[in-house]
């Protein structure tokens, strides 16, 4: 029997869906070889948001289908760094992965769209468009690499620290060398404002801060407190000038000679994971934030709402930038959901 008819096999036998049989086997029986396995590789710590939700997606996935498929997560870049994950999942040494939003835009440019300073107000408008139909036109586009996108997910808001001084205003950022996590719309936000921006994989942050070749970065608090940015920072400003999330993507050829059960399992468990994901990435958005305040190791500023319209407005080049490579219309139509949310 081939490897692809015995696991329909057993996936039928498991789901008791064939309509022939109803047995269900016992996760113990299920031969080696036949057992499917995800190896789902991320670049962050376990407790993050993605880290968090990739442990839960394994372990429900392992309950549902009575270990007949079995999810290995790989946590912080312990396979691939980011800017290899995207290789990895194209030669099937990996079968999903979950890169930042802004990573995706090195191949898919219209992704910016998540990173234009101040477009989204808040969370709720985050979502509307990643279950709209602007984000099934953003997941539909990963199928042109061979890629298919199951969910996209939260991190949070993206603040700003560096170790030189306190950043109240954009002009503040001058002469400052910054990590980015990609080209395009996040290192114009530097440049324009006579900042430098490098790009660097995640997990090379937390040495290049420390040995002072950049002085500074934008991330989330999730990353920020467990990554321990700020023991090798000395200033953050609460901005929450920039979205991140994730796209959760597997490899297409190994989806599509899934058995249809197991994709419909995946799928369903992963739309139940999304919106545990999302909670947990409020939370912990709020508690870990706490914690770096507790810590009292950095100073903090927080910009107040007139000083975030002044720099939406000083942002206002980044937004050309994205209307010149992207075309205004779908600019238009994100402004257009996103403000019937308000
Ligand atoms: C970063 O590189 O700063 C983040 O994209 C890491 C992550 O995956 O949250």
């Amino acid at each position: 029997m081939g490897r692809k008819s015995g696991i329909c096999l057993m996936m039928i036998l498991f789901l008791g869906l064939s309509g022939c049989s109803n047995r269900v086997i016992d996760g113990q029986q299920v031969n080696k070889e036949e057992k499917i396995v995800i190896k789902f590789s991320h670049v962050v710590e376990e407790n993050t948001p993605k880290g968090l939700a990739a442990i839960r997606f394994a372990q429900l996935i392992e309950e549902r289908s009575r270990g007949s498929i079995e999810v290995q997560v790989f946590p912080n870049s312990q396979l691939f760094k980011d800017g290899e994950e995207f290789e990895a999942l194209s030669r099937g040494d990996v079968q999903m992965i979950a890169p930042a939003t802004s990573k995706m835009s090195q191949l898919f440019p219209q992704w910016q769209i998540w990173d234009l300073p101040y477009l989204f107000s808040d969370l709720e408008s985050v979502h509307q468009i990643m279950d709209g139909p602007l984000g099934k036109t953003l997941l539909e586009q990963l199928e042109e690499k061979n890629m298919r996108g199951l969910a996209m997910w939260d991190n949070g808001f993206k603040h700003l620290t560096n170790n030189i001084h306190p950043i109240i205003k954009l002009s503040d950022l001058k002469g400052l060398r910054f990590r980015v996590m990609s080209p395009g719309i996040l290192q114009e936000q530097f440049l324009n404002f006579g900042a430098n921006a490098t790009i660097l994989p995640f997990n090379d942050v937390y040495e290049a801060l420390r040995e002072g070749s950049v002085e500074g970065q934008e991330n989330t608090v999730s990353n920020i407190y467990t990554k321990k940015f700020s023991e090798v920072q000395k200033y953050l400003t609460l901005s929450q000038h920039g979205f991140m999330g994730y796209a959760v993507i597997v490899n297409a050829d190994f989806w599509d000679q899934l058995p249809s059960q197991a994709r419909e399992l995946i799928e369903k468990t992963m739309s139940e994971v999304t919106l545990w994901e999302r909670e947990t990435a409020k939370e912990l958005d709020q508690e870990q934030l706490e914690e770096i305040k507790k810590a009292k190791v950095i100073n903090i500023y927080s910009l107040t709402p007139q000083e975030k319209m002044i720099w939406r407005k000083d942002f206002s080049s980044v937004y050309t930038k994205f209307e010149k490579e992207n075309g205004s219309e779908f600019l238009n139509e994100v402004k257009k959901w996103s403000e019937e949310m308000e």
